[in-house]
């Protein structure tokens, strides 16, 4: 569930490996090599897995992490071993949290085994063009050395998902459960600058709010401020201040957000009112604002 941009690129990578004959016909071979990258949890790791289904390959799945070791000289080697044995299979072999090798850089005794790594990376990299397909991922493509981040052919950004997508991303992680439509996109607005996992995490706290209060209103405002509250550093702040604020303001954004535009009736299916009230409250709202502007002009 990506943005309409990168779901093409995606698409074009997997059309390439599932075609691989056809463009051997015209002397053409597909990207051997990909780099994806993002901010954590866009959903990099999940969308390798992704393609490697799409291509029906099996998928050495390596997080370097835990490959770069502590004892000197050993991560070059580690690296070498890891890509014999991918070599000996037909598989997509995944390079997970790629930048960790960039790490042994903040050591100034590593400076020797970093150069080594590198090296060790490039020859390898190199030598599996002719045999199978790469693919690394990172969060932070500015630690890597340039000489590996050009190797990559294809370069992938996963951007931050806009509302639509985010909309689509509640709704899969919604089921089993059948959320109405206004929650689901209550959710997307509120998410602005989230990620997938957190769209994830959200839905996940809603889900249990609902199995827990089946009797009563479901509460969606109290749920948003719950998990708000739990997860202050990743909340949009506009967005959060609506939630904590005046709640005929928070109507008011509801009614005129661009992407909301909801009813008095959806007003009033999120915040648990009956319509004539949010109707009293928008109204005393929008008056109060009118007098202002009429303060203001006359002024
Ligand atoms: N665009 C997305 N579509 C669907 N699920 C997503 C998306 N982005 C993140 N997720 C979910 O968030 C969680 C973290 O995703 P992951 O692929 O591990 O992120 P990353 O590797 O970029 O840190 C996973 O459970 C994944 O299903
Ligand atoms: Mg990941």
């Amino acid at each position: 569930m990506f943005n309409s941009r990168v779901a093409t690129a995606i698409q074009t990578i997997v059309d390439e490996w599932a075609n691989v004959e056809a463009l051997t016909d015209v002397g053409l071979e597909p990207a051997k090599t990909c780099l994806i990258f993002g901010e954590p949890g866009t959903g990099k790791t999940r969308l390798a897995l992704w393609m490697a289904r799409e291509l029906d390959m099996p998928v050495v799945l390596v997080r370097l992490d835990g490959l770069v070791s502590s004892f000197l000289g050993t991560t070059a080697r580690n690296i070498g071993n890891l890509f014999t044995f991918a070599n000996r299979h037909r598989c997509i072999l995944l390079l997970d949290e790629f930048d960790a090798i960039a790490k042994l850089r903040d050591d100034p005794q590593e400076v020797g085994e970093i150069k080594r790594v590198v090296n060790a990376l490039l020859q390898n990299l190199d030598a599996r063009r002719s045999i199978g397909f790469t693919i690394g991922i990172t969060n932070h493509p500015r630690l890597l050395d340039p000489a590996v981040w050009r190797r990559f052919e294809v370069q992938l950004e996963i951007p931050k998902p806009d509302f639509d997508v985010r909309l689509e991303i509640a709704r899969h992680f919604m089921t089993p459960v059948t959320a109405p439509d206004t929650h689901l996109k209550l959710i997307a607005w509120f998410t602005e600058d989230g990620t997938g996992a957190e769209i994830e995490a959200l839905v996940r706290t809603y889900k249990k709010a609902e199995a827990v209060r089946r009797e009563r209103q479901p509460g969606l405002l109290h749920t948003l401020q719950q998990f708000a509250t739990l997860n202050s550093a990743r909340v949009n702040a506009e967005r959060r201040s609506h939630l904590f604020g005046d709640p005929s303001m928070l109507f008011r954004v509801m009614r005129d957000d661009p992407e909301l535009c909801f009813s008095l009736a959806d007003i009033g299916e999120v915040a648990g009112k009956d319509k004539s009230t949010i109707s009293r409250t928008l109204g005393r709202r929008d008056a109060r604002e009118g007098e202002k502007e009429g303060v203001a002009a006359d002024g």
